[in-house]
């Protein structure tokens, strides 16, 4: 990719723009960040209420007896219905009455956005590098485009274990630790708090999604138990100069389980429909955006794809988006769920997720090798996008 046309190159080094943001013409945003009037259906939402029943308020009526159970399992069963068609059809869902407090993604925000307006030079002191892939980044590459955005990454556990490549047969682990920044002082408290809010709802899902498929709802959970790769990004996409040339994400698809994503109530989120077409998630304050990742599309064996998407930035107003990643073990091998393939043959070979993980990093270097000439700033060290 180049930018060819002199006006541009000559419009870019005017508004002190990186080309390497720019995007070849067949991806650029087609719509604005909060056009959702694209014709025909919009990615559904679901009520988890249900889930909730044993928090009900005092006072509240709780039905006893077996016309009660009755009741609630089908209304469990019209749940994961909804779940299962979701998935089936658009891979996207957005889910209210999740029993995620809102006060607490104030503080997130609140935090994360005091985090992203401190100077660069304290940024970087909790940069990713090569040898730490966990922290604060402003250069990742999506296909091979640079993203309008600034990241913040941790993990769950603390930790992210992934194998050593080119580790031949014995068996190397290296382990990635959260680094946080000392200031704001209460960031880290309040993203641990977070991240372990949302891995609750993270496993609920994982039930109704295993339960869609007519399995257990615990079927999946065993590859989470041990330990995990789940990880939460803070998102960051400041105010775009030319957001019809670029992305605050480029098209790509997250490569894990499934993803818990929040959005403010900016937009810019598109999901890439059956039919092709490009659809805005319209914001709303108490749902949460859930996405299956390429792991169920192999479970499934197709069943439920692993859909495209992408974050349209705007002139007007910075955008700020949390995803959960909910990631399995990296010890974790992938392959078609047996019990699922009925007549089937498996369309996928088994593949371990932990190794998938590591090499993927790899290839976001070759944008930047064939770039010579003008650097912006040190990119030697760029990983790809891991969702
Ligand atoms: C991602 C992603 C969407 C958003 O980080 O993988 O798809 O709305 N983000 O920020
Ligand atoms: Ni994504």
């Amino acid at each position: 990719m180049g930018v060819e046309d002199p006006v541009l190159v000559q419009q870019l080094a005017n508004l002190q723009i990186d080309p390497n943001f720019v995007l070849p013409p067949e991806h650029r945003p087609t719509r604005k960040y909060n056009d959702y009037t694209a014709a025909g259906e919009q990615v559904p939402v679901i009520d988890l209420s249900s889930l909730r029943r044993s928090n009900k308020n005092p006072g509240e009526e709780e039905e006893e007896g077996e016309e009660g159970s009755r009741r609630s399992s089908l209304i469990h069963e019209k749940l994961v219905e909804q779940v299962g068609k979701a998935c089936e059809e658009w891979g996207f869902f957005q889910v209210i009455n999740h029993g995620i407090s809102l006060s607490l993604l104030d503080e997130v925000e609140t935090n994360a956005l005091n985090f992203f307006a401190l100077p660069l030079e304290e940024k970087s002191k909790v940069r990713r590098t090569f040898e730490n892939a966990l922290g604060y980044y402003d250069s990742e590459l999506t296909k091979n485009v640079r993203d309008w955005k600034e990241v913040f990454d941790f993990t769950t556990r603390g930790v992210l274990e992934l194998p050593v490549a080119s580790s031949g047969n014995e068996e190397q682990i290296h382990v990635y630790k959260n680094q946080w920044p000392e200031n704001p002082s209460t960031f880290r408290e309040v993203c641990e708090k977070w991240s372990k809010s949302v891995e609750g709802l993270a496993f609920e899902l994982l039930g109704l999604i295993a339960e869609s498929l007519g399995l257990p709802a615990t079927y999946f959970h065993k590859y989470w138990l041990r330990d995990d790769s789940n990880f939460i990004r803070l998102n960051y996409y400041p105010k775009c100069p030319v957001p019809n040339l670029t992305l605050g994400v480029s098209r790509h698809k997250d490569g894990g389980g499934l993803t818990v994503l929040v959005q403010d109530e900016v937009g810019g989120l598109e999901v890439r429909r059956k039919d092709g077409e490009w659809i805005g998630i319209k914001p709303q304050r108490d749902a949460f955006v859930i996405n299956v990742g390429d792991l169920f599309q192999v479970w499934s064996n197709d069943k439920y794809k692993s859909v495209e998407h992408r974050v349209v930035v705007n002139e007007n107003k910075a955008r700020f988006s949390v995803p959960f990643f909910f990631n399995p073990s990296q010890s974790t091998d992938v392959a078609p769920v047996p019990q699922l393939l009925g007549e089937n043959l498996p369309l996928y070979r088994q593949y371990n997720w932990g190794e998938f993980l590591q090499t993927r990093k790899g290839s976001n270097f070759k944008n930047l090798v064939r770039r010579k000439g003008r650097t912006y700033q040190s990119r030697s060290r760029v990983r790809k996008d891991w969702p």
